[in-house]
């Protein structure tokens, strides 16, 4: 088959579906690529680098609808390529399906295949071809990179001889794919940062990121993400007043707030009003990300930047990842040639588009002249919820105290039962062994003893530390051994030398685990 790009269309939009390396794939499964001039010359990728990865190049956007079998691209066609669009063709891009029904029974009608990428469903197996979260993914840092540009000081905070420079405090309210993609930036450049989101199994992912998670003092059975296909759902008035007092609080503090609250089909929630814009101090910024679906702040003014009276900056941006085209055309054409290779599952350039599959069902639209939207909900859960713990009930004090008694009994006892199993041992042994030998042995009984009773406690964190304590017990053996070695006694050699090899074994294993730990945690 032939899979072709056109050159976007609508204005300002620098983005590509195919990249040199995409194509180079897409081959690999077998299909023949084509694109039209110029396609890729606003994400930094020129014709020549196309042919060079063996890409046919058609000089217009009629002849390259012509010769493609399956067209990618990134935004939902315009009313010029539904006409193109012919009978037994596969369109892949954004499709918005909600709001397009429209092109979409056109589509049906001609009888041509419609892939919405929007569609496709949040479950694991899909991940590598969720065109949504790759492309928020690049929204949530430029977010904040657009901030930064607009905010007037550090993001972190710095003593210099000229002074001393408090750190920015950024608030990301919505923590999904942008969201936690902000919260990353933010805290790798140094701010302090606050999150905040419906979803309470978010909580530990942000603070894993280095944020602070802002609790509300509300009590409500909040949404579980995996129940609506990782997507939140609507909250009651009660649990927003409560969020809204929370932000009111954190209004003239914050200096950057950065807003991507969204319920999928809905507009955005307003969840910073007027009131608290006017109580931020002046020069702070609000980047809106839901700007598309109305914003999170009301004030914000889609594709543009405001400031408002008391010296806010309102950035409504909707074009962040065509802002990195480079970086956002490569990802967005990874996720279409992870999807092909689904669709071509003999690698063989034949496409199977098999409607049984959880992910091309969930994300076609348009099928065999019938519209297919929306989907069945995916057999597949999507990501995983949390198994609901047990709660068990609050014991009493008066429980409490006989549940300790009972466990302190149980461990004497086990502690008694053991000393006197080993006490018999030591006896039995004392009868046939010479009073020399005993005196050592029970030195090293006892030692064993006391170590193993010492080691166990030790907290897991404490472990690295407990191996330099060990490598300087490994130490002290080999030097003993050391001494012992030249023995007369061939047993008293042997034994010497076993002792040298496993304590050596201890020290350098120790030195390459310790290694690779501290390789975990520093920054390529
Ligand atoms: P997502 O669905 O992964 O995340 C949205 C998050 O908002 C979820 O975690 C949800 O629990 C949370 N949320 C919903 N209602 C909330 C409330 N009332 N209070 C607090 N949190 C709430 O969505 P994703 O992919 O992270 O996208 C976020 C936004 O960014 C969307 O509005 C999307 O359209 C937009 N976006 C904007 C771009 C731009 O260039 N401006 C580019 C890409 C995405």
């Amino acid at each position: 088959m032939k899979i072709g790009t056109p050159k976007e269309v609508i204005e300002g939009e620098a983005r590509v579906a195919m990249t040199p390396d995409s194509a180079l794939q897409l081959q690999k499964l077998g299909h023949d690529c084509v694109i039209e001039a110029g396609a890729g010359k606003a994400a930094g990728f020129s014709d020549k680098d196309y042919k060079s990865a063996g890409v046919e190049v058609v000089k217009t956007a009629a002849a390259l609808w012509k010769a493609a079998d399956v067209v990618a691209k990134v935004r939902p066609p315009v009313d010029a390529e539904m006409k193109r669009l012919r009978d037994g063709q596969t369109l892949i891009s954004f499709f918005n399906p909600g709001g397009n029904e429209t092109q979409m029974n056109a589509a049906a009608k001609k009888g041509a295949t419609v892939v919405a990428m929007e569609m496709v469903p949040r479950i694991s197996r899909a991940q590598k071809m969720d065109a949504l979260s790759s492309m928020a993914n690049i929204a949530g840092y430029r977010a904040v990179i657009e901030a930064g540009n607009n905010f007037g000081r550090f993001f972190t905070g710095q003593i210099t001889a000229a002074g001393k420079v408090p750190p920015a405090k950024v608030l990301v309210v919505g923590a999904g794919v942008a969201g936690l993609a902000a919260i990353g930036t933010s805290t790798s450049l140094g701010a302090i940062t606050y999150a905040f989101d419906v979803r309470p199994e978010v909580a530990e992912q942000v603070e894993s990121m280095g944020a602070e998670f802002v609790y509300l003092d509300f009590e409500e059975e909040q949404t579980d993400g995996a129940a609506t296909g990782g997507y939140a759902s609507v909250s009651s008035p009660e649990f927003r007043e409560a969020q809204l007092a929370k932000f009111r609080e954190l209004a003239p503090e914050v200096d950057i707030v950065i807003t991507t609250a969204l319920i999928p089909n809905r507009e955005a929630p307003e969840l910073w009003t007027e009131d608290m814009v006017k109580a931020m101090k002046p020069g702070s910024v609000i980047v809106d990300l839901a700007a598309e679906k109305g914003g999170n702040c009301k004030l914000t003014v889609m594709d543009e930047k405001i400031v408002t009276d008391n010296g806010v900056t309102i950035i409504g941006y909707t074009d962040f990842p065509s802002r990195m085209a480079a970086q956002s055309s490569s990802l967005y054409a990874t996720n279409i040639r992870h999807l092909m290779t689904d669709l071509t599952p003999d690698k063989d350039g034949v496409i199977n588009h098999d409607m049984e599959d959880d992910v091309i069902r969930g994300a076609t639209v348009t099928h065999a002249k019938e519209v297919t939207f929306p989907p069945p909900p995916p057999k597949v859960q999507a990501i995983a919820a949390a198994p609901k713990k047990e709660v068990a009930p609050e014991p009493t004090p008066e429980e409490r105290k006989a549940a300790e008694v009972a466990a302190f009994k149980k461990q004497t006892m086990t502690q008694v039962g053991l000393l006197g199993v080993g006490g018999l041992l030591l006896l039995l042994v004392g009868l046939v062994a010479p009073a020399s030998f005993m005196q050592h042995f029970i030195v090293f009984v006892l030692s064993v003893f006391v170590g193993f009773q010492v080691i166990w406690g030790v907290s897991h964190s404490l472990h690295t530390p407990l191996m330099a304590v060990t490598n300087a017990i490994s130490s002290i053996i080999i030097l003993g051994a050391l001494i012992q070695i030249g023995s007369s006694s061939f047993l008293i050699t042997l034994l010497a030398a076993l002792a040298v090899f496993m304590a050596a074994i201890n020290i350098f294993g120790g030195f390459l685990v310790t290694r690779r730990m501290l390789a975990m945690f520093q920054k390529s």
